[in-house]
Order: structure tokens, then C-alpha cells, then sequence
């Protein structure tokens, strides 16, 4: 009786497997047909200056869409690398991505591609193949139609560089979350402003930057490491990052040493209320990095204009204060 029942059981878990495998196989490359933002790349010169800040700057598009890990620490730097792409982007047990070519090569870059393309990838996160990718990447989905036009514009200007990028290898755990978790769905409800916020030290600039553009509220808050759902308050931190440890070596650093996110909420014991004015929050900002390994994108954030990270500095001052006091930023797990 026992040994039939519990045979019943290991067929059950069986099936559910096998349906649960069957799933995956079929899905986890799904694409999608969402349509074109109605938007065009521009050729007039203060476009594309406005863009090229935001690619360098806020967008920090040069922090990721570099060829390795030298051109990484290079372009965190200030050296304004051509974005040729191609450096590994691992994504622990999920598997490894290479972001893309971002030249106007004709076979390799965004040349392949048409404006509606690119524009669809910056607005509903599914690549130009259909297909889509962690969205929490480049969640610039509500970014203005100005600032994509410009963006977009910047990149069609800059000279093309043949480099041909690696596609994806994702593991069947990192296939299986592409397939169920929503930070890799499409996003289909954007609500982009036409115009962006001007720049100016407002909250509404702030916020606009926050979340849309410097993406500071994709990493200060807790995420769960397998899907990066977050598990916790937005902007209370304590998001963990495992090392690259190529970029480690590179760099001269323990290739053992995560990192945690701060609180960047208005508590007292957090991170931004050790920053008392805004003029000492742009210091430390011109400062650059300091904890060398840091997945902050600290050199393009170094140079922001000070409307726009005063701006910052008021929308998270009024955020509603979260206790959670983060003591460990550098640490090793067992
Ligand atoms: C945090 C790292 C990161 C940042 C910042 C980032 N990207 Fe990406 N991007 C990636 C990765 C990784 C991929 C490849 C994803 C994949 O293949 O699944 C990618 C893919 C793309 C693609 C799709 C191209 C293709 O051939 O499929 C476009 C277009 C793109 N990025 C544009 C941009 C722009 C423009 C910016 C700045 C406004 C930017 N990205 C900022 C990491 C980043
Ligand atoms: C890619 C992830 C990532 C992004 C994006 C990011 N941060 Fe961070 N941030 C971290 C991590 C990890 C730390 C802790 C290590 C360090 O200090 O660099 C940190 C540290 C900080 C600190 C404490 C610095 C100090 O010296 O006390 C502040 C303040 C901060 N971030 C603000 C921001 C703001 C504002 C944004 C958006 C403009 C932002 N961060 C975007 C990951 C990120």
C-alpha cells in the first residue's frame, strides 16, 4: 500500500517535470509581436549632443555596451569609447549575455536596423529580434520621446565599428525564469512624457532620472537573485552582486568580494542622510568611485550637470524614510 502510493506520487512529480521541461523548450525563446514606437532618429546637432550626454552621462549606455573588461574600467574613466559591444555579462546560474553592438555598423551594429527596432527594444524591452531580455537592464521604457529621439540620434551619428557579438547562452534555470519570471516580459504599458522634464533641480526631474534613466532604483532595492523580482521597499537597498571575477583581476581586487546596495531613502541611518546638503552630494558624486569593484555605474553618474543630480538628490529627500540599515557594503559569502 505504502510502496503504491508513494510510486504514485514519483509519477505525479514525473509528469509535472516533464509538462514543467515541455514548457520551457517551447517558450523561453518566445517572440513578441509588439508594434513600432512612431519615433525618428534626427540628424540636427543639438539632438545629438543632448544624446550623446545622455548615452556618456544619466543613460550610462558606455557602462555596459563595451567589447571587455579593460574597455569597462576604461570608459567608467571618462574615455569615450566607441560602443562596439560584446564583453560578458554574466547573470550567475541564469546563464551569459553580451550587450550589443550600439555602432552603426551595417552587419554587426544598429546599421541592421530600422528606427522603429531600436526604438521598440528602448520603449518595450523585446530586441530587435522579437525576442526579449532582462528587462531591469535598460529599464528605459518611460524615458521621453525627446530623450530617446536624442539618444537613438547620437548613435546613428557615431562611426560604425564592425565587431560581431556573441548571442546569448542562457542555462535551462536561467531558460526556465526567462520563461516565468516578469522581469522578463515585454513591457507593454509604457507611459513615456513626450518631452522630458527639463533640466532644472526639481522633484519631478528627479524621479523622471531615478527611475527611467540612471536606473538607480533597479539596484538600491532588494531583489531576489534568481528572478530579481524586488523582495523588498524600492530605494531601501540591500541588493546583492556577486563579482565579475574577470573584471576583478583586471582590476586588482579580490575576485571573491560582493557587493550590497545602500539605503538611499531619507532615514537617518542611511546613505543619503549622510549627504547633509547638495553641494556635499555633488562632491561626492565628482568623486567618482571608490569602492573599485562597484556595479555602480559611478564614472558616467560622476558626470551628470548638477541640475540633474541635485535633482536626484531632492527626489529621493522626499521619499518616505525606510529603516534599513545596511552595514555590510563589501563582503564575501561562505
Ligand atoms: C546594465 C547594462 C546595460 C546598459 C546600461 C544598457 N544596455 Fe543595452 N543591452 C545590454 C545587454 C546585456 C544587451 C543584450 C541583451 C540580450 O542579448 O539578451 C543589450 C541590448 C541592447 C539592444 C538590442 C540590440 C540587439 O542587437 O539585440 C539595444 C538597441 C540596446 N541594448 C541599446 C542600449 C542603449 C541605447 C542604452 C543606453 C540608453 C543601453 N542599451 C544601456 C546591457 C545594457
Ligand atoms: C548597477 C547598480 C547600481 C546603480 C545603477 C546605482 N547604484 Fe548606487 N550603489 C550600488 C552599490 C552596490 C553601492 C555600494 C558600493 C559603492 O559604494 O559603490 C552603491 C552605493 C551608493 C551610495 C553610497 C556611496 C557612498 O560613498 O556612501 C549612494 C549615495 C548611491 N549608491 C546612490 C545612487 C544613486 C543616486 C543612483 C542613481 C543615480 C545609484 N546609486 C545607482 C549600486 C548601484
Amino acid at each position: 500500500m505504502f510502496k503504491k502510493i508513494l510510486l504514485g506520487i514519483v509519477f505525479i512529480v514525473l509528469i509535472f517535470v516533464g509538462i514543467m521541461f515541455f514548457y520551457v523548450h517551447v517558450n523561453w525563446n518566445k517572440t513578441y509581436n509588439i508594434s513600432y514606437p512612431e519615433l525618428q532618429a534626427s540628424s540636427d546637432s543639438t539632438v545629438i549632443a543632448r544624446g550623446k550626454y545622455l548615452v556618456y552621462g544619466p543613460a550610462h549606455c558606455s557602462s555596459c555596451h563595451v567589447s571587455s573588461y579593460e574597455e569597462m574600467v576604461n570608459s567608467d574613466k571618462g574615455d569615450e569609447i566607441a560602443l562596439k559591444g560584446g564583453v560578458d555579462f554574466p547573470l550567475g546560474p541564469l546563464g551569459i549575455i553580451s550587450p550589443a553592438n550600439l555602432t552603426p555598423d551595417a552587419e554587426t551594429g544598429i546599421g541592421r536596423y530600422s528606427d522603429g527596432e531600436v526604438f521598440r527594444m528602448m520603449r518595450h524591452a523585446v530586441k530587435p529580434d522579437g525576442t526579449t531580455t532582462l528587462n531591469l537592464l535598460m529599464p528605459f521604457w518611460n524615458m521621453a520621446d525627446d530623450d530617446l529621439v536624442a539618444v537613438v540620434s547620437y548613435l546613428r551619428s557615431a562611426k560604425p565599428v564592425y565587431n560581431k557579438v556573441q548571442s546569448p547562452s542562457w542555462t535551462f534555470m536561467g531558460k526556465m525564469v526567462r520563461t516565468l519570471a516578469p522581469t522578463f516580459q515585454p513591457i507593454e504599458d509604457a507611459t513615456p512624457p513626450a518631452v522630458a522634464p527639463p533640466m532644472a533641480a526639481t522633484i519631478e526631474r528627479g524621479e523622471y532620472l531615478s527611475r527611467y534613466v540612471t536606473n538607480c532604483v533597479a539596484c538600491h532595492t532588494s531583489r531576489d537573485p534568481m528572478t530579481y523580482e524586488a523582495t523588498g521597499p524600492e530605494f531601501a537597498g540591500g541588493m546583492e552582486f556577486e563579482p565579475f571575477p574577470e573584471l576583478h583581476k583586471v582590476i586588482g581586487v579580490d575576485p571573491e568580494l560582493w557587493t550590497r546596495s545602500t539605503n538611499i531613502t531619507p532615514h537617518p541611518n542611511s546613505a543619503l542622510s549622510k549627504f547633509k546638503t547638495s553641494e556635499a552630494w555633488i562632491a561626492r558624486f565628482r568623486q567618482g568611485r571608490l569602492v573599485m569593484h562597484s556595479p555602480m555605474d559611478w564614472g558616467p553618474f560622476s558626470r551628470m550637470t548638477d541640475e540633474d543630480l541635485t535633482a536626484i538628490y531632492l527626489y529621493l529627500n522626499s521619499l518616505e524614510p525606510i529603516e534599513n540599515d545596511i552595514t555590510e557594503i563589501i563582503f564575501k559569502k561562505e
